[in-house]
């Protein structure tokens, strides 16, 4: 049986201890299909959109067990080189991809990280102590 647990919390508010506290142990893959109501202003909403991604990319590096794998949403725009350049800080493969799904008109655009390194991260995000994530894989 797949067990199921459903947080709204805003996600640039999450702790991500009290998060990690409630999972029995580190997740294999984590999928962010986050994005803010569009404005329709280009710039804001594509500022808008990589905050959430950072957002996401913080909880994934506490989340997200050794050799895991990620999906983001984001959208095109100047702010996504630096956000790619994070993910490949924590992960071996990172590739850009545009989903079948996705209009071809829209501008938004996955960040995917393969095999992820809990080691070489070397963002912000603080790493928990393994006695306060529970088992780890
Ligand atoms: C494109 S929809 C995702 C749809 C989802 N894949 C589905 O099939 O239901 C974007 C979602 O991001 C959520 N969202 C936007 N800002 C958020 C935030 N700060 N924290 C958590 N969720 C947020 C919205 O509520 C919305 O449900």
């Amino acid at each position: 049986m797949v067990k199921c647990r459903v947080n709204c919390s805003d996600i640039r508010e999450i702790e991500e201890l009290k998060f990690n506290e409630k999972l029995a142990r580190k997740v294999d893959v984590v999928l962010s299909d986050i994005s803010p109501n569009i404005s329709g202003v280009w710039e804001v909403d594509h500022a808008k959109q990589i905050e959430l991604a950072e957002a996401s990319l913080k909880i994934t590096l506490t989340l997200l067990c050794s050799g895991g794998n990620l999906l983001i949403k984001t959208f095109q725009g100047d702010l996504l080189n630096d956000f790619v350049k994070k993910v490949k800080k924590s992960f071996e493969i990172v590739r850009l991809v545009k989903p079948l799904a996705s209009r071809a008109a829209s501008s938004e655009i996955y960040v995917l990280g393969l095999n992820f390194s809990p080691t070489n991260q070397k963002l912000t995000g603080k790493l928990p102590k393994k006695t306060e994530l529970g088992a780890e894989r």
